[in-house]
């Protein structure tokens, strides 16, 4: 058995959940008005609402849960400007222009955390160090000279050397990418809460957001309560105000994280990663006096289209072992990525919508410093001043020279609406073991059905309330996740990823 060889005590947590807690706030109990709403207190809204604030503008925000406990709280938060994407790809996307605006943006980010965390004292473990992009098993040199070649077109510095500083294994030539940058996220965002309650700024936890109108007065809705402002940020990650325009640009990835201690030293601080077809990333964060942790993450695959994301853990257990002296895993986490069909976030005014709804999504595996660029970006569109990566990331886009990788997300969406004619993954549930889930057809329809840790069943309709996929069960992360565009539930059906904004609906016996 592959789990096994992992320690039955790994957290399904992340170490910064572990080691922060989440700030929580009050409930939104009555009707209230503010010059901008801004729905999701991720790095998105937060980053948004602060930097709002420090215009003058009034802001009131909301999560249905606490603050940062979306894909923030799950992140490894390398903050890069050496696009995951490869800025070689950018640069046939969108051009040489557009690949020194991207490259510039990310920068200006990693500066503005640096420059936010210094300014408000927010003691969130920042640390400039380099980033270094190695060769996956059979990968030629060449790619890393066709990446150094774009970077430095791009303005970026970059230079081939002969191995990564590891010394326990060698990587063989790499890139070195100098002045990239680490945190822990929640520290940051906890320290971002703060400052923007200092500001006046009014937040709202636990509040869920039923929908969002534009218009002459926007209107947001929080079960019977009313937000009423003059511009709207949809800051849910997936924005749940969009049921196509964006949606069909852009892919769920699901992506899982290690985390063991290693003696501080073997690796020499910095972020890595390779050059596989869904790569490793590895960075490091301070454990205790003598040891960091290693965190290891990758193993990526389409949301709701694995059956074995149970091993994805061990898989990046043995890739860690085989080369770097770890001890036990103490953490298991996951999350999910969303990728867009040309490397960059879509930020800005939410297409076919009023002109006073903003969205930020497609993080393309880069969300922080994304997240931090919508906060500059959005705050300035909102206040009206110029900014020079308004284009580069205009949601409404579409990226012909990227058409090819389009065509094919949408065409394995369209095949998995064939899931409403195959059979179940089991026939009854009563064959579903505990702990476990699976998809059981029912008559015309599919029904998700579960059994928690003490055999307890649950069924809910498998039926996505977004636009009518069918959800099939990560057996990782024990949640239905959908295979189209991303939503994501938990086993009792209650939705924790949109671009759905409902549950599952109960099962119809
Ligand atoms: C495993 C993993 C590793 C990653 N590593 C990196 C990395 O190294 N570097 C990097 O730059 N990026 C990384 N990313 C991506 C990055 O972490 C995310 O893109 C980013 O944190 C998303 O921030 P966000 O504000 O958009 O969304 P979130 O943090 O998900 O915030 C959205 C918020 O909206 C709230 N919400 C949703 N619906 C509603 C509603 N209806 N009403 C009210 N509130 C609602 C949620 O509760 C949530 O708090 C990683 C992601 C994963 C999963
Ligand atoms: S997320 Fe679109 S159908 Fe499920």
């Amino acid at each position: 058995m592959i789990e096994a060889a992992l320690t039955a005590s790994a957290a399904k947590k992340s170490i910064w959940s572990v080691t922060q807690d989440l700030p929580s706030s009050d409930l939104l109990t009555h009707n209230a008005e503010t010059d901008v709403c801004v729905v999701g207190a991720g790095i998105v809204g937060l980053t948004t609402a602060f930097l709002l604030g420090k215009l003058g503008r009034a802001v009131i925000l909301l999560d249905d849960g606490p603050v940062a406990s979306g894909e923030t709280q799950v992140t490894t938060a390398h903050l890069s400007s050496a696009i995951d994407d490869r800025i070689a790809n950018i640069e046939r996307w969108h051009g040489a222009d557009g690949a020194r605006l991207a490259v510039q943006s990310h920068v200006s980010a990693i500066d503005q955390i640096e420059r936010i965390s210094t300014e408000l004292d927010i003691a969130c473990d920042f640390h400039r160090v380099d980033g270094y992009l190695f060769l996956a098993p059979g990968d030629s040199e060449d790619t890393l000279r066709e990446e150094c070649a774009a970077a430095q077109r791009a303005g970026l510095t970059a230079e081939m050397i002969p191995r990564a500083p590891f010394k326990s294994c060698d990587t063989g030539p790499c890139l070195r990418f100098p002045n990239q940058a680490r945190f822990h996220p929640l520290k940051y965002l906890t320290g971002l809460t703060e400052a923007i309650k200092k500001q006046d700024g009014k937040i709202f936890t636990h509040s869920h957001c039923d929908s969002i109108h534009g218009g002459d007065v926007c209107r947001v809705t929080v079960g019977q309560q009313i937000v009423k402002s003059k511009a709207v940020v949809v800051a849910t990650n997936s924005p749940i105000n969009d049921m196509f325009a964006i949606h069909t640009k852009q892919a769920p990835y699901m992506t899982y994280v290690i985390g063991a201690r290693i003696s501080r030293g073997t690796v020499a601080d910095g972020l890595y990663w390779d050059t596989l077809h869904a790569y490793h990333y590895v960075r490091l964060q301070e454990c205790d006096s003598t040891h960091d942790w290693l965190i290891v993450g990758g193993e990526d695959h389409k949301s709701g289209q694995s059956q074995n994301s149970d091993q994805c853990h061990e898989r990046l257990r043995i890739w860690a072992a085989e080369r770097f002296p770890i001890g036990d895993v103490e953490f298991t986490w996951g999350g999910q990525c969303m990728e867009t069909m040309d490397g960059l976030a879509f930020i800005g005014r939410n297409p076919l919508d009023k002109e006073n709804i903003y969205i930020a999504t497609g993080d393309s595996g880069m969300g922080i410093t994304h997240g931090t660029i919508a906060g500059i970006l959005l705050s300035d569109l909102i206040t009206g001043r110029d900014n020079p990566w308004e284009r580069l990331y205009e949601p409404s886009r579409k990226t012909l020279r990227a058409s090819s990788a389009f065509a094919k997300e949408n065409l394995n969406v369209a095949v998995q609406y064939g899931k409403w004619l195959t059979p179940g993954d089991v026939e009854s549930s009563e064959e579903i073991e505990w702990d476990h889930g699976a998809v059981v057809r029912r008559g015309m329809t599919k029904i998700a059905a579960s059994r928690d840790a003490y055999g307890k069943l649950t069924e809910v309709t498998a039926v996505c309330p977004h636009l009518g996929c069918m959800v099939q069960w990560n057996k990782a992360e024990r949640t239905w996740d959908c295979p189209c565009h991303g939503s994501r539930f938990a086993a009792d059906g209650q939705c924790i990823n949109g671009p759905a904004n409902v549950d599952l609906a109960p099962a119809k016996s």
